[in-house]
């Protein structure tokens, strides 16, 4: 045999040791618990047979007094490939070696495609399965996760960041997620947590399992971290490229255009009835939304969490728009600290990456009440004026019934910088609700009534025939038209053609002190 032919066949022995991992054993260890492989799950990610792995001859570096057993590739699989003919940057990590944990070498993997990523305008995407800090490396790992925070940070709003957890994401494995654009978790299958369960027993004495602890469900329902809840891995790695399908590769592009399913011009006539004549009487605004973007193109962000706010992707004429809303049908559509954190988000992650912002709006206001008060509702409030403020991607509204007080104010208002303003026949625009005004203006005059019953309700009656309505409203210029809700999607659709080419630079400063 040529010596040539040897070392090929050397490189290709290496090569095969890497692709096993942890060894078989641990490859059987993580099948039985349901769980892909770091290998496996890119091979579904990425487009068929588009990925290209790099330095996978990384091993780690600890000299051999402390060292444990070296495994090619240091316990993550990086590299690059493509998605629906995009090239992005992967790194997945992997649980049989080591159990995902982090070293110096596995983070300066990441880094490295997180650089690369960068360098080419295009998204990262992490597949997280990790104890977190590897505690045979000590200081070493915790300096390895500060580097890639401080990527986090500063590419944000620069590549999409999209993690995707596979499995637990313990310690430091969690924070990455945190500062990352979208966190995809899978049923009974991922869990975030700083301070695992032992450690909880022994500090505060509290007994939980994992998944009670922070298993997607938590996340998705209590504690907002998660975006999105996929039944299982396969279905969480589709998602993850149905989501990319909405992100630009960088913050200098726009995100991609596909050609239209649904006609642009289609009118709804069943919108003209969905607002019932009755203000208390609730209906679904995720129905309106349905009806006005394209068909089947809504991908809710953060569905079971604070859900008297709706948000997330959708097309409208192809353009990739993020949707924001009240949903009147929960707690009335109110705006309270999670609903304010959730629209803040979402706005800001929208405005980064040249996503326009269709908000409907239909809320009584902010929530009143001494645990909302005392939990900042002030401050989280604030956040939503902040983002609005801040966005320079064309916003459009459309207030569909109720915007009272700081809901009209907040809620993407022609004087927060909005570019178009509609209001259907339905919409109420007024500092409060009819009979809060009445009681509080009209107090003396009700109490020396003859019929103080009677006359609040004449006084009632009088402030909707003034407010209850968006003319007054519109004849003040603070709404560009009322429309009739048929109407709603050929308008948004010319009004966003319109604004295509938006330009508002923002003034130059350093960076802007929302609050948090
Ligand atoms: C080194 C670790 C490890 C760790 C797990 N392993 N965690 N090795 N450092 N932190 C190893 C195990 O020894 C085992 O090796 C393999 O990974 C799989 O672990 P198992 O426990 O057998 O698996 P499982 O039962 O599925 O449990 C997984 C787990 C658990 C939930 C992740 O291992 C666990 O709780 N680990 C500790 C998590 C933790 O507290 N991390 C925080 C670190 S501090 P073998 O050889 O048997 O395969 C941190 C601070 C960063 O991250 C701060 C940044 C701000």
């Amino acid at each position: 045999m040529a010596q040539d032919d040897r070392r090929i066949l050397e490189l290709r022995a290496i090569r095969e040791k890497s692709w096993q991992g942890g060894g078989t054993e641990r490859i059987n260890r993580q099948h039985a618990k349901g769980k892909l492989t770091a290998r496996e799950r890119l091979e579904l990610l990425l487009d068929p047979g588009t990925f290209n792995e790099l330095e996978p001859f990384i091993t780690h570096q600890l000299d051999e007094a402390n060292s444990v057993d070296r495994y090619l590739g240091d316990g993550v699989v990086t590299g690059y490939g493509q998605i629906d003919g995009r090239t992005v940057y992967v790194y997945a990590q992997d649980f049989t070696v080591y159990g995902g944990t982090l070293g110096e070498m596995h983070g300066h993997k990441i880094c490295r495609v997180m650089d690369l990523a960068l360098r080419n305008g295009v998204p990262i995407i992490g597949l997280l399965d990790s104890g977190g800090a590897r505690i045979q490396e000590g200081v070493k790992s915790l300096g390895a996760y500060a580097e890639i925070f401080r990527r986090n940070v500063q590419y944000s709003g620069v590549i999409p960041q999209i993690s995707v957890l596979l499995g637990p994401c313990a310690g430091g494995a969690a924070y990455s997620p945190a500062l990352t654009d979208i966190i995809i978790m899978v049923e009974k299958n991922s869990y975030m947590f700083l301070t695992g369960p032992e450690v909880i027993k022994t500090v505060t004495g509290e007994v939980v399992d994992a998944e009670a602890l922070g298993g997607a469900n938590v996340h998705a329902t209590v504690s907002g971290t998660t975006h999105v809840v996929a039944k299982s891995e396969h279905e969480a790695l589709n998602l993850c490229r149905r989501i990319l399908s909405f992100f630009p590769s960088n913050n200098v592009e726009n995100p991609p255009y596909s050609a239209p399913i649904d006609d642009p011009l289609r009118m709804d006539d069943e919108l003209n009835s969905m607002v019932p004549l009755d203000p208390g009487t609730p209906y679904y605004m995720h129905a309106v939304i349905e009806r006005v973007i394209d068909r089947d193109t809504f991908l809710e962000i953060q569905p079971d969490w604070a859900q008297n706010a709706v948000v997330g992707f959708a097309r409208l004429g192809g353009h990739c728009v993020g949707i924001v809303a009240q949903e009147p049908s929960i707690m009335a559509g109110v705006i309270d600290i999670d609903a304010a954190d959730k629209i803040t988000r979402f706005v800001r992650t929208c405005d980064c990456f040249n996503i326009p912002l269709i908000t409907f709006v239909d809320s009584p206001g902010f929530l009143p009440g001494v645990g909302q008060e005392h939990g900042g509702i002030i401050r989280h409030g604030a956040k939503v004026l902040y983002a609005y403020s801040e966005a320079t991607v064309p916003k459009i509204s459309v207030i569909t019934r109720k915007a009272y007080g700081g809901a009209y104010v907040v809620m993407s208002s022609k004087y927060l910088g909005t570019d178009v303003n509609y209001a259907w026949p339905s919409a109420e625009i007024a500092v409060m609700g009819a009979e809060g005004a009445v009681n509080i203006v009209y107090r003396n005059q009700i109490a020396a009534a003859a019929d103080p019953a009677a006359e609040r309700e004449r006084l009632i009656q009088e402030y909707r025939r003034q407010f209850s309505n968006p003319y007054h409203a519109a004849g003040a210029g603070y709404i560009d038209d009322i429309i009739e809700p048929r109407e709603t999607r050929p308008k948004i659709i010319a009004s966003l053609a319109a604004l295509r080419d938006k330009y508002a630079p923002a003034p130059p400063r350093k960076h802007g002190n929302i609050p948090v």
